[in-house]
Parts: structure tokens; sequence; C-alpha cells
């Protein structure tokens, strides 16, 4: 569905107006429901009645492309539990907050380092390639223990799978030449092991035979593009935001208080939930929402993007207030599936949101709001291109 022209920020009128439980019909004719109210969705995606296997008859699928890659690339993401606990556990310590917060220096000599490359640059700039995609990428290199000089080769290819106009062959050989790409890393930190993520999967759990080559590799994919193409965005997308609403941009960039920085990444979260798609499950059993019978092999999507807009968890949805609490927005999902990398994500943008605008004081847009162009096709929300002068 289309957001409105003049409301990019806000998800589309037509699922903000839908029922909290409506059907709606997709790409492929198929009818899936449509959950629009954020504790239905909460409730939908604690349910273990509700599977996120996407080969399961029914899992309303995002495109063509996507159904055609099901079989072929598995990762955690769309697995169930058992497996998916099993899967998921063997990287729940990479991203524990003490981790976490020990990058938080180098995180922030990566941010420095690049807005110091662009201050010595040309006016003007574009944010997107010359700062909101290296930071996130540089710091998903590092973690997994991918060579950053192969980033036009990944980066081309995730950007390729997360667009939904991308035709369904290339999309599959995107995938396939990525995990390939994984493949051989995998089996180069098998020669000359590594400490990095990946390297720690190899050196223990394909050592022992509780991983194969394959699945190493399908983990790695999924790290890779979900690690750098959603915080890029919400760098991109969340300056935009807030050079929108300059009085909120001021008091980020003048205060010295982190719990206030940690807020307002929150809330630009909420604001923003740039997976805007809608998480996708399928039951496994009839099971009734809000007085509507879901029946086995039905499809649900949970619109999250209309869910953290929601009256009586955010009063005043549709205003962004960097001082709002908004700890519990669904822009990571909820439940089993929930955001991996959030404690990561977090840190990267409360790094880069209080240091940008402090750094770039007189940072602004450097064409028109309306010659700004929004991935409106894309499965992560944000903008292609933000030039910025200074
Ligand atoms: C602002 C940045 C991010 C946003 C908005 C975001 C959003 C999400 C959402 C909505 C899900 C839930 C999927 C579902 O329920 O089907 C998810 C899952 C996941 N995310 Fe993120 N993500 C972000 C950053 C990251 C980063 C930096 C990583 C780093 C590796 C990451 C790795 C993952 C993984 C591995 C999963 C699958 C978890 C599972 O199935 O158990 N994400 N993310």
């Amino acid at each position: 569905m289309a957001r409105a022209d003049k409301c990019p920020f806000d998800p589309p009128p037509q699922v903000l107006a839908a029922d909290p439980v409506s059907r709606v019909r997709i790409w492929d004719g198929s009818t899936p429901w449509l959950i629009t109210d954020y504790e239905l969705q909460r409730s939908v995606l604690g349910d273990p009645r509700f599977s996120a296997d996407s080969r399961k008859a029914g899992f309303p699928a995002q495109t063509a492309a996507i159904l055609a890659r099901r079989e072929n690339s598995r990762a955690f993401i769309s697995m169930d539990d058992p497996e998916h606990d099993r899967h998921r556990k063997m990287l729940t310590r990479n991203f524990m907050i003490k981790r976490v917060e020990a990058m938080r220096p180098r995180v922030q000599e990566i941010v420095d380092g690049l807005i110091d490359d662009m201050l010595a640059g040309d006016k003007p700039a574009d944010l997107v390639t010359d700062f909101a995609l290296p930071v996130p990428s540089l710091v998903i290199c590092e973690l997994l223990g991918v060579p950053y000089s192969d980033h036009d080769f990944f980066q081309a290819r995730s950007k390729k799978l997360v667009a939904r106009s991308t035709p369904v062959e290339e999309a599959v050989k995107a995938g396939d030449e990525l995990r390939q790409y994984l493949l051989d890393l995998v089996a180069a930190k098998e020669k000359e092991p590594t400490d990095d993520l990946i390297g720690r999967l190899v050196s223990d759990q394909l050592a022992t035979g509780e991983l194969t080559r394959r699945e190493v590799a399908d983990m790695a994919v999924l790290m890779l593009v979900a690690g750098h193409e959603t915080t890029a965005n919400m760098i991109g997308l969340g300056t935009l935001a807030l050079l929108e609403h300059p009085e909120q941009l001021a008091e980020l960039r003048d205060t010295e208080d982190p719990k206030l920085v940690a807020n307002a990444v929150e809330e630009l979260l909420r604001y923003l939930t740039i997976v805007h798609t809608g998480r996708r499950r399928v039951a496994t059993e009839d099971v009734e929402v809000a007085g509507q019978l879901v029946r086995a092999g039905e499809g649900v999507i949970l619109a999250n993007d209309a869910g953290n807009r929601n009256e009586d968890a955010f009063p005043e949805p549709d205003r962004l207030d960097i001082h709002r609490q908004a700890r519990h927005h669904i822009a990571f999902g909820f439940g089993v599936h929930q955001c991996l990398g959030q404690p990561l994500a977090r840190m990267e943008l409360q790094v880069v949101y209080s240091t940008l605008y402090r750094r770039i004081p007189t940072l602004k847009l450097a064409v028109p709001f309306e010659d700004v162009q929004f991935k409106h096709d894309a499965f992560v929300y944000g903008v292609h291109s933000l030039p910025v002068t200074w």
C-alpha cells in the first residue's frame, strides 16, 4: 500500500484506517489477515501457534523472489523453535550489552573518521553513501570478520535482496552469489582461524558438527544484510526526520545527557518503523484473534508500522517527540524473533545521533524536501540518497 505523498514518514493511510483484524489481498492473489492493532500484534508474535517458516503453505511471502529463494536459503529468522532457538543461541553472546558496549569506542572512531572525510570533501555530500551506509557496514564487517574492501560486492547484492522490484532471477542470483562469497570466506577461516563472529562459528559449531558450512554461510548472509541495510536507513531517514523538526535536532545536538540521546533513538525507531512491510507468520492451528477465526494454514501480516502509531500505546502517535517513553515500540519486532542485533543497532544510532549534529551543527538539506527520493519499493524504508550541505 502506498504512503500519502505529503506524509513520507507516516504509514500508508489505508493501513492506518484498516480494522484491527481484516483481510488483505497481496501480490499473488492470496488474502492473508492484516493485523494493525499493537496489542494484538504482540499477542500473535508471542504465540507459538503462529509459524515464521516461510516454506509452510499459506505463509504470506513478500514477493515472488522470496518465494523462489525460500527452499534454497534458510536462516533462523524463518525457522521455528526449537530449531530457531538452537541457532539463535549460538550467536546471542556476540550481542550481549557488555560485548556491544565494548565496541562503542571503535564505533565512535569510525563515525568521527567518516565525518572528518565528509568535512574535508566536496559540498554537497550524499549523507547516504558518505556516512549512513559505511558506518554500519564497517561495524558489521569487523564484527563478522568480513573484509570491508569487498563492500561494493555485498552492498550491491543486499540492495537487490531488499528491493521489491528486483526480478526473481536477479534476486535468486544475488542471494546465491552472497552465499557463495560467504562459503568461500568460511573455507578461508577453516584454513586460517580468525577471532571474529564467523571465525568462532567455524572453530566451534562447524568443527563440532553442530552446523554445516551451508548453515554458517546462511547465518552470515542474514547478519550481513540485516546488519547494515537497517541501521543505514535509520541514519539517513532519521536525519531527514530531525532536519524537519529543527528544534528537536537542536536539543539533541546540544545535550550532554546520554539518556535523552537513547530516548531519541527509541522514538525515531518507533516513528519511522523502517522494516515496514509487516512481520509475516502462518497459523499452524485454528486460533481466534479478536473474535475472528484464523484457520490453520492462513497467513497473517502484522503491520508493525501501524502498531507503532497506536494511540493507547503512544499518545499523539503521529507526533515525533524525543522526550516520549517509546521503548516498548515494536520496530524490532516482538517475541522469539525480536531483533537479535538490537543492542548493536541502538549503540550505533546513539553514537551517530550524538555526534553527527554536534560535529556539523549547520547540517542542512541541499535539495528541496520534495526532491528527496524515498525507498517505497524496499522491504526496509529509507531514502535513496540525502544531499546535504553545511
Ligand atoms: C535499526 C536497525 C534494525 C531494525 C529496525 C531491525 C529490525 C528487525 C526486525 C523487525 C526483526 C524481526 C523479524 C521477524 O519478526 O520476523 C529483526 C530480526 C533480526 N535482526 Fe534486526 N533490525 C535492525 C538491526 C539489526 C542489526 C544491526 C543486526 C545485526 C546482526 C540485526 C540482525 C537481526 C537478526 C539476526 C534477526 C533475526 C532474529 C530471529 O529470527 O531470531 N538486526 N530485525
